[in-house]
Parts: structure tokens; C-alpha cells; sequence
């Protein structure tokens, strides 16, 4: 356990009512209906605990061990069968087709690899199981914005718990190998990573 996750733990618990603000709606409206058993990859300080009903099946794979007592928290009084685990999203230890659901957010941002990553959520889903994504993803190329995702790039690594500011994560998702991949892009006005996608892969 390291000090810079503990700061990371504390750092995203004091930004969940920023969340709040700017994905809620969005939230609402993605996760609206989910049912079985739910996969979240990096569920932080569980701050889409909140969006999801009562009655699922929740499997949290968050490798930061700090997190965990937020998340415990949350928990806490919710009638969903949890069960919170450290494997990161790339290795997730769950047998094939056990999914219904995974969701992500701002995490694919995180991973090592993004296409292993992938593929390991497309392994664990069922077919015509969901991944649910909310993700900040790298400007167009020909913007100055994306020059300074890019510069920011090695110093964002380090402060953000590895985030990388200037990935392309929709194409990754469009090339993973997903029967279908729908999603919105919207702009959230937060310096250097404002650019985001919100959307389906569906296995
Ligand atoms: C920016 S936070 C987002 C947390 C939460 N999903 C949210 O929307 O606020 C990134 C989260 O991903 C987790 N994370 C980082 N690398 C990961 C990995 N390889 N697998 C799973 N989670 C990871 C971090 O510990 C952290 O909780």
C-alpha cells in the first residue's frame, strides 16, 4: 500500500459531489435498469453506488486497498450482494461468461493495457452482456488541447495513479472485437481532460 494511493483515496473521496454534478444525469440514464450481476473495474470511493438498484449482484475490483472502507461504506444498508475483490481490470480472476454487466468509469483511462484490458472484459461478460462505460479520452488530433494532453502526459501519470490524459479509448473499443459499440461524446469543461465518451459494447 503505497502513500500516493492513500492521497489518491482522499483526493477522489473530497471530488465525489463534483461527480455528482457532472455525470448524474448521465448516470442515471446508462445505468437505468441494470439487473444480475454487475462487474465494476476501479469503483474508487463507490461514487455509482448510488445509480445502481437494489437486488444486483456486485463484484468490485478495486486494486487500491484504500478505497475499500469508502466502498464499504456505501455499501453499507444496500440491499446488493457485494463482494469486493483487488484484481485490476486486466486480470480479473472471474471465469469466463459471468457478467451481465461491467461498468467503468474513468478507468479505462488507468489500465496498463487498454486492448488486454479489453479483452479480459469481453472474456468475463455473457453474450449479449454490456459494458457501460463513462470515459475521458484524448481531443482530436489536430487540436492544441490534444498537444497539451500529450505534454502533460508523464507529470498527469504520476499525479493522477497512472491516468493517461491523451488516450483514444473509443477506437480502442470500436477494434476490441464487441458486436456492437454505440456512444456519445460530450464535453465537461474540466481542464485537460474534458473531452469524454459515454456508451455500450455490447459482447
Ligand atoms: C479516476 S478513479 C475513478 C473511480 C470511479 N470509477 C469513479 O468514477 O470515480 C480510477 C480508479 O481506477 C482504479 N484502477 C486503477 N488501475 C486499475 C486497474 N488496472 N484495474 C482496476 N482498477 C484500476 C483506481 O484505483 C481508481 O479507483
Amino acid at each position: 500500500m503505497s502513500l500516493s494511493q492513500r492521497i489518491f483515496a482522499h483526493g477522489l473521496a473530497l471530488g465525489d459531489d463534483a461527480q455528482h454534478r457532472i455525470y448524474g444525469d448521465r448516470k442515471r440514464q446508462l445505468f437505468a435498469g441494470l439487473a444480475g450481476t454487475v462487474v465494476e473495474i476501479g469503483p474508487g470511493t463507490g461514487v455509482n453506488l448510488p445509480y445502481l438498484p437494489d437486488g444486483l449482484r456486485w463484484i468490485g475490483l478495486e486494486p487500491n486497498p484504500h478505497m475499500h472502507d469508502y466502498l464499504q461504506e456505501r455499501l453499507t444498508g444496500r440491499d446488493i450482494d457485494a463482494e469486493l475483490r483487488t484484481d485490476p481490470a486486466q486480470n480479473t480472476g472471474l471465469p469466463d461468461a459471468c457478467a451481465d454487466v461491467v461498468i467503468s468509469t474513468l478507468v479505462l483511462c488507468s489500465v496498463p493495457t487498454l486492448d488486454d484490458t479489453l479483452a479480459e472484459l469481453r472474456r468475463i461478460l455473457k453474450s449479449g452482456g454490456r459494458l457501460l462505460f463513462i470515459e475521458h479520452v484524448a481531443a482530436p488530433r489536430d487540436t492544441w488541447l490534444y498537444t497539451l494532453q500529450r505534454g502533460m502526459r508523464p507529470v498527469w501519470k504520476r499525479l493522477a495513479d497512472g491516468c493517461h490524459p491523451d488516450r483514444a479509448t473509443g477506437a480502442a473499443l470500436r477494434r476490441a472485437g464487441f458486436s456492437s459499440v454505440s456512444f456519445d461524446r460530450f464535453d465537461t469543461g474540466l481542464p485537460v481532460v474534458s473531452p469524454h465518451v459515454m456508451g455500450v459494447a455490447t459482447v
